[in-house]
């Protein structure tokens, strides 16, 4: 979602503001804009659509010499891509770049209108712009400080002052880190902009705000200057670039048998440092999107193999509903980025009722990592791709171990079930998976030109099959539907017709043979059908046979295929796979 980065220092700032826009660009965006300020002028240039357009335009101008800017990706929330919606924004002496989404905008709109302002684009951003225009006597911070006080919402602002020399950000529910060089600072919403130029930052924390010059960074929270301690990343500066690959998508799909080893070492070497789910008496997992599907096969797995019964909830729905914590219960949360916003509301709504909450999240600095009682972190790397694909496989492989430890802490594993020495397999068979490119494109070829495809499953293969359908229409822009195979025949069967691809999971050996039945009804009726299984299928034309292996980690070498049959098929349609419509990497607004 939107990206922000500001520079203060020696450079020439539009260099690296557009760099750092430029590694911004995952999270999805569709206009960007740059603001430069020399001496009391401020230069704003902004432009729809992709940032080479942005740079373009700022090719074909003279713009002033500075050493200080702010730049922005937006993702249209309030009002459409255009270039008056697109940042920065600028009311009267304050020029801004904002991140989150300010509720009360359009009551805060109205005051101000009625005390003269006029506003020029339809966005939340300008409100706060006016707000703290108003309030600026001489003091930044008091005139930051007086405007958030009137603001309800998320915001990560980079703020100018005409008459100041420096560089000022804030925020809340929105991130947004300092990044500290040598006779330069910088403001960004995420490490990936500054990389190349330093590793070293500081967090800001809710309604900090920073005050920034070329040599110092001051910290001030409730009117005091406070210390903080300076982080360093080890993102590597090549982690950002594509290694040979076409798309990061690929890249990230080729990196999950080396990311997988990494991330079971510590468990398969001692079971002990995973926590223990039997100290509680409710489970709920909670996520958005694909880590959702990821916790819907934990949750498969805790009650199949552990007898433990799972609540599972979309993040947007969990945060508003009436739940009843009335036993003692571990609130679970998966996060690739640890910056959905629903999923951070979740987080807070679970302590806020006393209740343990469990983060399974990549990214190490972020809110949930940072605001959750404890954490497992999958040890994903940066993931560029707006689709998720290594960490969502990260994803289901600890909450299939959590499974496992479960059902051996209640005495439910049978004594010939060896599944560590399989777990000890998986980057092995991954990459065997992986390695097969030709028939997944082969498949793509038979489905790339098709309006709608579903995808059948039962019980784990249903969560399975939930992945494969959304992997396949996000990037791929096929309209596609997951269903639970005994289910198609109550409605949806009226949808299939001659030629319709229709892929059906078939690994769990205790229904096959109903899902058998599945296939045969839906084929009856016209469907192409594409077998996507762990035994190989007599008379069964297009089928994807993958090792078997224990049934905890089954979905690990299923769902590469499905991956890579997405890519393949968005690539032959010529799609924009890294970055595909309408979508944002972190979704950091409800
Ligand atoms: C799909 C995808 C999304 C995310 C979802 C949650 O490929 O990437 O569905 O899984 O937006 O994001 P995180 O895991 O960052 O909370």
């Amino acid at each position: 979602m939107c990206g922000i980065i500001g520079y203060i220092g020696e450079k020439n700032p539009v260099e690296v503001l557009i760099n750092g826009l430029k590694c911004l660009e995952y999270r999805g965006y569709d206009s960007a804009g740059i603001a430069l300020k020399e001496k009391d002028e401020i230069e704003v240039i902004k432009s729809v659509g992709k940032i080479v357009n942005l740079e373009e335009k700022i090719k074909s101008q003279e713009i002033m010499e500075s050493h200080l800017g702010i730049a922005h990706t937006r993702w249209a929330t309030h009002g459409k891509p255009t270039e008056e919606n697109a940042h920065p924004h600028t009311v009267g002496k304050v020029t801004l770049v904002h991140n989150g989404i300010i509720e009360n905008a359009e009551e805060l709109r109205e005051k101000l209108k009625k005390e003269g302002v006029t506003f020029y684009s339809e966005t939340d951003t300008e409100v706060v712009a006016a707000l703290i225009n108003k309030y600026d006597k001489d003091n930044p911070i008091e005139a930051i400080e007086k405007a958030l006080k009137e603001v309800t919402g998320s915001y990560a602002l980079g703020i100018l002052f005409q008459e100041s020399e420096d560089l000022y950000a804030v925020r809340k529910d929105s991130p947004l880190i300092i990044g500290l060089g040598k006779n330069e600072n910088f403001i960004a919403s995420d490490i990936a902009a500054i990389i190349d130029y330093t590793n070293k930052y500081l967090l800001l924390e809710e309604r900090e705000i920073a005050h920034i010059t070329k040599e110092k960074v001051e910290i001030i929270k409730d009117k005091k200057v406070i210390g903080k301690e300076v982080q360093t990343t080890n993102l590597e500066r090549d982690a950002k670039d594509k290694n040979g690959y076409e798309h990061y998508m690929l890249k990230e799909i080729m990196e999950e048998p080396v990311v997988l080893e990494k991330t079971f070492k510590p468990y398969l070497e001692n079971l002990d440092n995973l926590p223990d789910l039997t100290d509680y008496e409710e489970i709920h997992v909670v996520a958005c999107g694909s880590a959702m599907y990821a916790g819907m096969i934990g949750k498969t797995l805790l009650e199949e193999y552990a007898n433990t019964k799972v609540e599972i909830d979309v993040a947007s729905e969990y945060r508003y509903k009436n739940i009843i914590y009335d036993r003692k219960t571990l609130v679970i949360l998966i996060s690739q980025s640890g910056e959905t916003a629903d999923t951070i509301a979740a987080m807070r709504k679970a302590k806020e009722n006393n209740v343990d909450t469990l983060a399974i999240v990549n990214v190490k600095t972020s809110t949930i990592a940072r605001e959750s009682d404890s954490q497992i972190f999958i040890e994903a790397g940066p993931e560029i791709a707006v689709a998720t694909t290594k960490a969502y496989i990260l994803q289901v492989g600890i909450m299939a171990l959590l499974a496992y430890k479960t059902a051996l802490t209640k005495g439910l594993v049978k004594e010939n079930e060896k599944v560590l020495q399989e777990a000890e397999k998986l980057p092995r068979l991954i990459k065997e998976v992986l390695d097969r490119r030709e028939e997944y494109k082969k498949i793509a070829k038979g489905i790339y030109n098709k309006e709608d495809i579903f995808f059948i499953g039962r019980k784990i293969d249903y969560a399975t099959s939930q992945e494969g359908s959304l992997k396949l229409k996000e990037v791929s822009y096929i309209h596609s539907e997951a269903y639970q195979a005994g289910e198609l025949k109550h409605g949806t069967i009226s949808l299939i017709e001659d030629g319709m691809p229709v892929f059906a999971i078939v690994t769990d050996d205790t229904i096959k043979d109903k899902t058998v039945s599945n296939i045969e009804e839906v084929k009856s009726r016209g469907a192409k059908t594409i077998i996507i299984s762990n035994e190989s299928w007599e008379n069964q034309k297009l089928q994807i046979v993958v090792p078997k292996i224990s049934p905890y980690f089954q979905p690990i070498l299923i769902v590469p295929t499905l991956q890579l049959i997405a890519y393949e098929t968005a690539k032959l349609r010529g799609c924009d796979i890294d970055k595909p419509k309408n979508l944002a990497k972190s979704v950091t607004v409800e």
